[in-house]
């Protein structure tokens, strides 16, 4: 069985599938791993890198593709490359199907098996595998970053000769994977961090990593068996802007998180409450590409308004593609390992195992 995997679309995405680790873990299942030429070049990855651990190296993306039973990817392919994919080839990645369903549609026509793995349940053995984990943990360590980047002013307290300097006030609006780990990067560069989530499971988690856990009273429980958030009452709303308007006049800085799987990114900032920062302040929104939870925030943009920069990040990813990638490239090896059966020497895609069930796409409406 051959695994092949081509470079992404460099303008828009430099995340790689393979690591010449990854490979290495993947010819050890006993399967043969191609790639395209000049594969991970522009991450400073040089080919003899992975054909030192087995990798074969083919002349171009067309050659892999249409030679490969899997093929790895980070995005849908283009439709060049649908046409080259053969028949009953599985293929492995990040397909947004909302975006992409006329390329999907073209997939399942060809009979190719498609995972797409946000879909894939949260349960424990997943785990290793959880793209959406991997990626979002490393978005809420880059929003802080960035943010302070932007922030003009220092983090930390500091007591000098000349004075002393208070601490930055972060605020976190949604404590899942990307908002616990923006709480956790903010306070090991010392701000003050306070963070507020719907459900009120997170307040431990919040308060664990040293944050003060913001929240609104509320008898309904907003969170759903699956561990995800509700939408939220009209009342909720109301109050959850009051919490907000007293929190916003006190922060500097405020990184937006908060996300409602299969439905638009909760409006939580209005143009209104963004009005109450000071200038100078700064909203991070990692949800805008959801339609954001602030106001003035625009995919790929930087805002000011009232002297406040509201922030809308695009393609985060491609700031850390080395990291992004080596555990992307993990995901997918884990992945692979429970798709592949070692003994019979076939993918085994056994619908009686969750993860195999819930991540291949059927068909689309
Ligand atoms: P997410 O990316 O879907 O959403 C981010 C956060 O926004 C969530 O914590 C959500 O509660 C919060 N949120 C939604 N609406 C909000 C609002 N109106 N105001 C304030 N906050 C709001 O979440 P993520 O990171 O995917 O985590 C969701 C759940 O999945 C958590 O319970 C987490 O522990 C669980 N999880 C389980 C994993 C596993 O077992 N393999 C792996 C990762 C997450």
């Amino acid at each position: 069985m051959i695994i092949g995997s081509i470079k992404e679309n460099l303008a828009s995405e430099k995340r790689v599938s393979l690591t010449p680790d990854s490979a290495k873990n993947i010819i050890n299942l006993g399967l043969k791993v191609i790639i395209e030429k000049n594969y991970a070049e522009h991450l400073g990855l040089k080919d003899d890198e992975y054909k030192k651990n087995g990798v074969e190296i083919k002349k171009d993306a067309s050659e892999v593709l249409s030679s490969s039973n899997l093929i790895l990817k980070v995005n849908c392919p283009s439709n060049e490359e649908i046409n080259l994919i053969k028949d009953n080839t599985i293929i492995i990645g990040i397909m947004n199907p909302n975006k992409n369903k006329e390329k999907l549609k073209s997939l399942i026509q060809k009979k190719i098996k498609i995972f797409s793995l946000e879909y894939l349940p949260r349960i424990t053995r997943a785990q290793s595998m959880d793209v959406l984990s991997s990626q979002s943990n490393l978005a809420g360590y880059r929003s802080v970053i960035d943010s302070i980047y932007e922030f003009e002013k220092a983090i930390p307290m500091m007591m000098t000769a000349a004075g002393t300097v208070p601490a930055a006030k972060v605020l976190v609006i949604g404590a899942g994977v990307a908002g616990l780990q923006a709480i956790a990067t903010a306070k090991r560069l010392g701000a003050v961090v306070s963070a507020t989530d719907v459900r009120l499971a997170s307040k431990e988690q919040v308060e664990s990593l040293g944050g003060k856990f913001l929240t609104v009273e509320e008898k309904d429980n907003l969170e759903t068996k699956g561990g995800y958030a509700k939408e939220t009452s009209d009342e909720y709303k109301k109050k959850q802007s009051e919490l907000m308007k007293e929190a916003l006049k006190k922060n500097d800085i405020v990184i937006c998180t908060a996300l409602i799987p299969g439905k638009p990114a909760p409006r939580i900032l209005s143009e209104e409450l963004v009005k109450f920062m000071r200038p100078g302040s700064i909203i991070y929104d990692l949800a805008v590409e959801q339609g954001g939870n602030s106001a003035f925030s625009e995919i790929g943009k930087v805002n000011v308004i009232n002297g406040i920069k509201i922030v809308g990040v695009k393609n985060l990813m491609n700031k850390l593609p080395i990291t992004a990638s080596s555990l992307y490239a993990k995901n997918l090896f884990s992945f692979i390992r429970n798709l592949y059966s070692r003994e019979k020497k076939v993918f085994n895609l056994n619908m009686e195992d969750e993860i195999i069930n819930k991540t291949l796409i059927r068909e689309l409406n």
